[in-house]
């Protein structure tokens, strides 16, 4: 009886080992995420304003496995979702270069407009961490890119700065029901700024991730990071799945701040011994789809081997970022009129060609695109 029950014991281990070595995790990793994995880069970006939950209400209707909040800090201790911890960006001449709210256009926070070196660039605008959680819930959000996306000005000044806490009571929301497991890959933004400033990111979002239960590698929860030191600091204090962004030029900010003391840049990290260091704390590469597929006179040219180098260190490997729009595809995938940055290319064709090379996951501007792409290649 022992005997039997122990080699039934064995026999099913050894299917969930291979289970899981198939679809590209560790081989204690649990089986969600299906791959290739469909993650939505901001929400349904291409669709509605950025992190909204609009967005991601769009990206989950369109088919995403998981949706993206990068994270910064309200002046109370709050995580919400922005790429920056800039809301609205001036030019020198005082004009809007760039926003995502319409704080410019409130009155009462004009004497919160300031100007801040953030990772070393200086930027006058208005900055979430100036703003309690209270004033940043009475902006409302506007499309960032509204000459690629002038469809998406439709929905301006109609939704709030969400939360890291709404976006996943959103998301187990609609795990339920939907009845497919909706995942987050929130990504701490400046994180070594934060830190300077006496707010970092990390231990609220560990607060965050216990308080919801998600705070362990079983969790549907990628953490995203352009930065090395605070992604292994959190290892330190948690096993939730941890993505080394890597960018395809320049170098980690942290590492910018050591000086001489690390010259390592991302060029580095992408080398097998690069990898192999990144594969001590983390369980993913997030890395910039040139370095998977460089585009080499207009058309996407031959893959490198870091699919390949990143799987031998038993990392997978997701890429962004996969945008619909003329203004983001090779030349050879543009639509017509190609001088149109709005027009939308072949994403379908991008998309697939990055599959066909093994990447497991991709961010994506358009979910339905990428769920299209995916479909289109099990056919
Ligand atoms: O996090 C993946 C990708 O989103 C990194 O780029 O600048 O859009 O946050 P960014
Ligand atoms: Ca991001």
């Amino acid at each position: 009886m022992f005997r039997k029950t122990r080699i039934a014991s064995i026999l099913s281990l050894l299917t969930a080992s291979l289970a899981l070595t198939a679809c590209g995790g560790s081989d204690d990793s649990p089986a969600w995420p299906p791959t290739p994995t469909v993650i939505a880069h901001r929400g349904a970006s291409a669709l509605r304003p950025e992190h909204t939950l609009a967005a991601y209400q769009k990206a989950i209707d369109d088919g995403a496995d998981i949706i993206e909040p990068d994270l910064v800090i309200t002046k109370d201790g709050v995580l919400v979702d922005r790429h920056e911890n800039a809301l609205c960006i001036l030019n020198a001449d005082g004009s809007v270069k760039e926003a995502t709210t319409n704080v410019a256009d409130r009155p009462e926070f004009a004497s919160r407009k300031t100007t801040k070196t953030i990772d070393g660039t200086a930027i006058t605008g208005w900055f979430a961490e100036d703003f309690t959680l209270a004033e940043l819930k009475t902006l409302r959000a506007r499309e960032r890119i509204p000459t690629v996306r002038p469809a998406n000005t439709a929905y301006n000044d109609q939704f709030e700065v969400p939360t890291l806490q709404e976006v996943i009571d959103l998301a187990k929301a609609q795990s339920k029901a939907t009845g497919r497991t909706i995942g987050i890959e929130p990504e701490t933004k400046h994180p070594s700024y934060f830190k300077s400033i006496g707010m970092p990111l990390e231990a609220p979002l560990l607060a965050v991730l216990e308080k919801n239960g998600w705070n362990s590698k079983d969790a549907p929860v990628f953490v995203q990071s352009f930065e090395v030191a605070n992604l292994k600091e959190i290892r330190q204090k948690s096993s939730v799945r941890l993505v080394q962004l890597l960018s395809n030029s320049g170098r980690p900010y942290d590492f910018v701040l050591q000086g001489a003391a690390n010259t390592k840049t991302y060029a580095d990290m992408t080398t097998p011994d690069g990898l192999r260091e990144i594969a001590t704390y983390a369980n993913v590469v997030g890395a910039h789809k040139d370095l998977v597929i460089p585009v080499k006179d207009g058309a996407l040219g031959t893959p490198t081997a870091l699919v390949a180098n990143a799987h031998a260190q038993n990392l997978a490997l997701h890429i962004w970022t996969l945008r619909p729009e003329n203004n983001f595809l090779p030349a050879s995938l543009k639509g017509a009129p190609t001088s149109d940055p709005s027009v939308r290319g072949d994403s379908i064709t991008e998309i697939q060609t990055f599959l066909k090379a093994g990447v497991d996951g991709f961010f994506t501007d358009d979910p339905a695109v990428g769920r299209a792409a995916v479909n289109g290649l099990k056919k």
